[in-house]
Parts: structure tokens; sequence; C-alpha cells
């Protein structure tokens, strides 16, 4: 399959490169090479490269910012996938984009995972933004995979966000100050390893349609925490903190855990536990630490 694949070298998109590369022709492209917020640019790299998938990562995903920033939070997160969505229609790409389990507003009672046929219900300016960019592909297109994800972390680390959770734990350790996590939020950290190659076996199948994706199980940031501490054999001065006791602007859910259903249906869930992906990472991130020394 001759593969665009847009937001190249950010957490994801880096991960997605090595998944991909050996199999498809893969086109990496940066966010210099295209700007989905512009629909000149996007019918301009389509009709140079003419793919058969398109695959996106853009995303404005600085939770908090989209609260004041709403209009940026629309013009990617929702008008450029919507643009997107318009330019594999015209161009008969399929399209695979990255939504978030912030689609669901997950309120406190709330301990059962959410499958692909609950109703979404946002209660932030980036879920809302997503959701309404995963409404427009759907509204657009027939042939696409939307896959929805929780708490990212590769060892690229995340462009947009300037790094991901587990460095900034690792650095706050390292720093010796003390640390304070919400403990009152539940997801599933995933790494994007996992994903990518989640996302390449997908791909094969032109099983399109609406799909959650994470590793399994579920913890609240804190346990997220210990966890990344009792694997890196640290024991910083860790503490639980509440939603709001650190000045957070968004509204976030306390629960969103997702499950993998619709893969579980078709046979494909090859996502694995969150604390043995952690550990893989880890092993990950010390081996490229270790390549850089050399
Ligand atoms: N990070 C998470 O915890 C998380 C959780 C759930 C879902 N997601 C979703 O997963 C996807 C990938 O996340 P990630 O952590 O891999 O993000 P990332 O590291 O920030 O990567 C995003 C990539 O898209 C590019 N990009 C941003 N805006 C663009 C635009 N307007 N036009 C073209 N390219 C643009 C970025 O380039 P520049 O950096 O150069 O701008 C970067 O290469 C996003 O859709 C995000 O919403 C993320």
């Amino acid at each position: 399959m001759k593969i665009a694949l847009i937001g190249a070298n950010g957490q994801l998109g880096s991960d997605l490169v090595k998944a991909l590369r050996p199999v498809h022709d893969l086109i990496p492209l940066t966010h210099a090479d295209v700007e989905i917020t512009e629909r000149a640019s996007l019918e301009s790299m389509l009709q140079l490269h003419q793919p058969d998938l398109v695959m996106s990562m853009a995303a404005f995903h600085k939770v908090d910012a989209c609260e004041e920033q709403i209009g940026l939070a629309f013009a990617v997160n929702t008008y450029g996938v919507r643009n997107l969505a318009l330019a594999c229609r015209v161009h008969g790409a399929v399209l695979l984009h990255i939504s978030s389990d912030y689609v669901f507003g997950g309120d406190r009672t709330r301990a059962t995972p959410y499958v692909e046929t609950d109703s979404p219900a946002p209660i932030n300016v980036y879920g809302i933004s997503k959701l309404a960019g995963e409404y427009f592909i759907r509204y657009c297109l027939d042939r696409y995979y939307i896959l929805r994800a929780t708490g990212l972390y590769g060892v690229a680390g995340s462009s947009g966000k300037g790094g991901n959770f587990v460095e900034l734990m690792l650095r706050l350790a390292k720093e010796g100050k003390p640390i304070r996590v919400v403990d009152d939020q539940r997801m599933t950290p995933t790494y994007t390893m996992d994903l990518a190659r989640q996302i390449a076996a997908l791909i094969e199948t032109e099983r399109y349609g609406l799909y959650h994706a994470t590793n399994q199980g579920s913890c609240t940031w804190y346990e997220f925490a210990a966890e990344i501490f009792r694997q890196s054999g640290l024991a910083p001065n860790l503490s639980k903190a509440k939603t709001g006791d650190l000045g957070e602007k968004a509204t976030r859910p306390a629960y969103s855990v997702l499950e993998n259903k619709a893969l579980q249906n078709i046979g494909l869930d090859q996502m694995r536990p969150w604390q043995n992906a952690l550990a893989a990472f880890l092993q990950e991130r010390q081996q490229v630490r270790e390549q850089k020394e050399n």
C-alpha cells in the first residue's frame, strides 16, 4: 500500500514509521510538508503522492490550552480533520485518524469501560473538537479507520506536549522534587509502539470503522506514576492529588477507560496489559539512550 503519514515525526508517528516502513510504500510527512488546516496544502500533497491511505497524527492536543485557544482547537481537530476527509474523498483514499478517550465524560460513579457503541459526551473543548472531527469523517467518508487512544507515551515523546507523562515523572524524580499526581482520574496508559503495531495489523483487513485501541487494564495517573517508579527502581516523594488541586484549566473525565471491543469482535485485539507495555517501553528507552551514548 502507498501510505501518506502526516505527523510522521511525532510520538505515535515515529513508531508508525518503524512499524510500516518494512511492509509498505511509506511517505513520511512532517508539519513542514503539509498543513491540515489548509485545503490547498492537502490537495497538493494528495495530487503529488496519490496515496491509497492517508494516516493523520495531526492534532492540537494540549488539553488545558484548548480551553483558551478554542479557535485553534477547532481549526485543527475539527475543520482540519474535515479537510482531510474531503481531500481523501476527492482522491479516493482511505483515511486513518486518531481520536481520544476524552470524547467521553466519565462521571465519578462509572466503573465499566466504554465500548464504541456508547454515546460520547465530552466535557472539555479538546474532547468536543475531537468528537466533531470524528463526526466529519463519518459524514464525508465510507472508508475510514478512527482509533480512539488514551494516555500515549513513546520514545519520541509527544512533539505537541514536549514529552510525555513517563518522561516527566522520571525527570521530576531525578530532580528530587516532591511529586503530586491525581488519583481520581482512571484511564489506560498506552505505549505508542503497541498502538503502531495494532494499526499495522488493522489496515491489512479493510474492516473500516470506529475502534477503541488502548493497552489492557486501567489505573489512575497516580497508580501509573507509582508503577513507573517501581519498574525503574526509584523511590521519590510521591503523593496523591485530587482533580483541581494542580490548577488545571480543563475538566477531565474521572473515568475514561476504553474497551477494545470492535477489535475483539474481528479477532484482532493484540494490545497487552499496560504494565507489560510500560516495561517494554522502559527497555526500549534504555536501549535508545545507550545507542546515543555510544
Ligand atoms: N498524546 C496523548 O496522550 C494522546 C491521547 C489520546 C489521543 N491522542 C491523539 O493521538 C494523535 C497523536 O498524538 P501524539 O502524542 O503522537 O502527538 P504529537 O507527538 O504531538 O504528534 C503530532 C504530529 O502532528 C503534527 N501536526 C500538528 N498539527 C498539525 C497540522 N495542523 N498540520 C499538519 N501536521 C500537524 C505535529 O507536528 P509539529 O509538532 O511540528 O507541529 C506532529 O508531527 C493525536 O491525534 C492526538 O489527539 C493523543
